[in-house]
This record gives structure tokens, sequence and C-alpha cells, in this order.
């Protein structure tokens, strides 16, 4: 027996919960979910609640929509399965892949790599950058750089990309020649510097001086989330994302925006690099492309990238990459028609607009408790920053009980919200209405009114 579990009875399940220690949830009882329509979802007991995450950021167009459901079962009726290896195709994949190359002319997207996740098509978009420097005759260009805080899913490329050590200490060794430069982050930052202008400056100076200490000719690509979610919902300042774009092309190096959360329409725009006014190489994205009904990821590469393909007539553009459930069928007909609903709906609207009404009453908040030391975001991604003294901005123990407390009263009271570290986190349905919002604000306010007694 160890110090989780003396003394308690266990649980009776065989599986391990993702992100957390085995013994500290053998023997609580989990938030058991069974049932879901719209914004809500209902746990075992009954007892329903907003869905103030959209599961896992991802429920994007509501549960239980007719439509998606419908056009899975349709696609299930002609067949459950079937593949995309050398040469093998179904009508689903292409009809997906013409729309989503439809929905980013402007980023001048060329081709779709399908996946089945967030983590696996960021280890495509990995492969690919290293590929591209190939066909280029320039093999040593194989640093793939990337920002503290950043989160990039949890396979080995992704695990050596991601910002946040927690996540890697245990991994090891991970790939070589990955490295992280500062997060423009307003809240807290080395420089304590409070000018987003500023700000942007640094962080971009600190990249160009890790490009001439390396050499730009070792530098494969750099990525980053246009608004870095499981990192604590940071939003970079304006100037960011546009300046990184200018140092990328200065060096030739690739740009990957990881638009796993931001994708179609979380952060207020279709795409939140758009919503920078950007143009990446590549796009990584998931979650949001069938709202998690089923399983499918889709990495997007450029006419660049594929220009550089295209030309090649050696082995060296032989693309030795691929999934088994890639562009699965019933993920592609989810796919279709959730993209359908969130342009019909025009949801990155409803996002941003919803989301600066969120972020107006929710910096009431801040100002009422002294436990929130900052409320942040961007469209329908908003974090609480707990503190334990707003001048200091010194965040709350991670090891200590307050956001877990908070959270569980926010359930009790109708809503379920995600605490990340010392953050409270919200990314609700995109489809959420004021009179939502004001479940969600209710319920924190009820959560901090409790546990700051
Ligand atoms: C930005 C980003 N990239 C990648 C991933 C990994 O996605 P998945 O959990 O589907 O593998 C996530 C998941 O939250 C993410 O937020």
């Amino acid at each position: 027996m160890n110090q989780f579990v003396e003394n308690k009875t266990e649980n009776t399940y065989k599986f391990w919960h993702a992100l957390s220690h085995p013994n500290e949830w053998r023997t609580q009882e989990p938030l058991r979910i069974v049932k879901g329509d719209g914004l809500y979802v209902w746990d075992d007991k009954g007892h329903k609640m907003l869905d103030g995450f959209a599961g896992l950021w991802c429920v994007n167009v509501g549960h239980n929509r007719t439509e998606v459901k419908d056009a899975i079962k349709k696609q299930m009726d002609e067949i459950s399965y079937y593949q995309l290896f050398a040469g093998v195709s179904h009508p689903l994949a292409e009809q997906l892949s013409n729309k989503l190359i439809e929905m980013t002319a402007e980023e001048d997207m060329a081709k779709v790599i399908y996946g089945s996740g967030g983590s696996d098509a960021v280890e495509t978009a990995i492969k690919i950058a290293r590929q591209y420097w190939v066909l280029k005759d320039q093999p040593k260009r194989t640093r793939i750089m990337s920002l503290k805080n950043a989160y990039h899913g949890v396979n080995l490329g992704g695990t050596s990309l991601n910002g946040m050590p927690v996540f890697k200490m245990n991994y090891g060794p991970l790939l070589e020649q990955c490295n992280q430069i500062e997060s423009p982050w307003l809240y807290r930052n080395p420089w304590n510097c409070e000018d987003p202008d500023e700000l942007a400056r640094l962080v971009v100076d600190q990249f160009e001086r890790e490009i001439l200490y390396y050499g730009a000719d070792t530098v494969a690509a750099f990525i980053a989330e246009p608004v870095q979610g499981a990192g604590g919902i940071i939003v970079p300042p304006e100037k960011f994302w546009p300046s990184l774009r200018k140092l990328c092309d200065k060096y030739e190096i690739l740009l990957i925006a990881d638009e796993v959360i931001t994708g179609f329409g979380r952060s207020g725009h279709m795409f939140g690099s758009r919503g920078w006014g950007v143009k990446p190489d590549i796009m990584v994205l998931a979650k949001g492309l069938t709202s998690g009904y089923v399983p499918l990821s889709a990495t997007l590469l450029n006419t660049r990238i594929e220009q550089a393909f295209h030309d090649n007539n050696d082995h060296k553009g032989l693309f030795m990459h691929g999934y088994t459930y890639g562009g699965h069928p019933l993920g592609c007909a989810a796919a279709l028609a959730v993209l359908d609903i969130v342009e019909k709906e025009n949801l990155p609207e409803n996002a941003a607009k919803m989301g600066q009404y969120l972020l107006t009453e929710l910096k009431k908040l801040e100002a009422q408790y002294p436990l929130i030391g900052e409320v942040r975001g961007k469209g329908l991604m908003i974090a609480l920053d707990l503190v334990k003294d707003k001048n200091s901005r010194e965040p709350i123990d991670a090891e200590g009980d307050i956001a877990a407390r908070l959270t569980e009263a926010c359930r009790s009271a109708g809503a379920v919200i995600r605490p990340i570290g010392t953050k409270l986190c919200l990314a609700p349905p995109l489809t959420i209405d004021q009179a939502g919002c004001d479940v969600l604000i209710n319920a924190l306010k009820s959560a901090f009114d409790q546990v700051q007694a």
C-alpha cells in the first residue's frame, strides 16, 4: 500500500486515466458521463451539467447532433472501414480532402494527410518537414523548434517539442535537436515585460539568436499553437505570429501551426493562424474536425511543400508514413457533417461573440475574488489563473487541492470545467448561447464563493 490508497477501497475498473498517477484515482470515484445533448452532459447519477470543456476541447457542434449521427450511420450502412494506403481510396476521404483544401485556399494548402488523432498529426508534420529538406538537398536541416508551455501531443516527436518539462521527464532520450524558446506570455515572462509589442519582439529576437547560434542550415521548422492551450490558454501578442512568419521566411524555415484546438472556429476565427493574419506551411488539425464524434486528424501541407515532392523523381520523395485508421470512413463522414454545421451556423463568429461576453463577465470575478489573478482568453478558450497573491502573481500550490475543489464545486453547481495545473479552463461547445454562458458564470461564482469561504 502507498500514500494514495492506504485504508481506502480500490476501484474495480482496470484502465488508467491519462495525465495522472495511476494511484491517484485508485480510490476515487470518477466523473462518469453517460449521456450528452447539445451543450449538456449527464453523469451516472442523473446530474445535468453544462459541458464547459466540450469533452476535451473538441465537441464544437455540441453533443448528439442528428446530422452527424445520420452521416456516420449512412456510411456504416455502406462500409464501415476501408484504407487509404498506396492506390486505394474511398469517396468520403476524397470529398473531405477537397473540402479541407477549399477551406484553406487562403493559406495555399495543397494536400491532406490523414491520421486519427492530434498526436499522430503532429508526427506527420515533423516527418514532412524533415523530408522536405531532404528533397531540397539540405538534409542537415533537422532541428524543430517550439515554445515553452507548448503542447503538441504525447507521441515521442510531440513529447520532444512540448514546452512543459512534466511531459518529458520520464521518457527520454527524446528526439534530438528540439529546443524551446520563451512563451509569448504577457502575464508571466522572464523579462517581466507587460508591453505586448515589446514582448513579441523579445521572443522573436530570442528565436533569431537561436537560429544564428545553431545555424539556419540546421533548422527545419518552427511549430506553435496559435493560442497555447494545455499550457494554460496563453494568447500571444497581436504582432507575435506575423513576426514569427517574417523570421521563418528570412531563413526559409517552415512554419507549422498546430491547430488541433484552434482549428474550425474555437479562437473566434476559422483557423487560429488566420486570426493572426498568417499563412503557415503546414497545418495540424484534429479535435474540432469531427467534433470528437469519431477520431480523425489531418495534416495539411502547402504548395511549396507539395511542389518539392512533385518535382522529385527518386526515392527521396517516397512517403513512408501512414496510419491504418487515417482517413477512417466514419471519421470522414462525421467531419463532412460537422464542417457543414460549422459553416452554416457560422460557429467561428459565435465563438468570438460568446467568448467576448464570457471574458467580460468573468473579468468581473477577477476583480471580486483574491484567488483569481487573471482571466484571459480568445474566442471560446478562457482561463482563470489562480494565484496566492495578485501582486506577485505567484500561482497557488500545484499540489494543493484548490483547483480540484473549485472544479468539484462547479460540477455540483451545474458545469463541467477543466483544471489544468493552477488554471481553470473553459472551452464550451461553439454553439453556446448567452444563457449557456450564464450557467457557466453562475457555477463559477458559486464555486468561488464556496471555496473562498
Ligand atoms: C495543440 C495540440 N496538439 C496536439 C494534441 C494532441 O492531440 P490528441 O490528444 O488527439 O493526440 C493536442 C491535444 O490536446 C493539442 O491541444
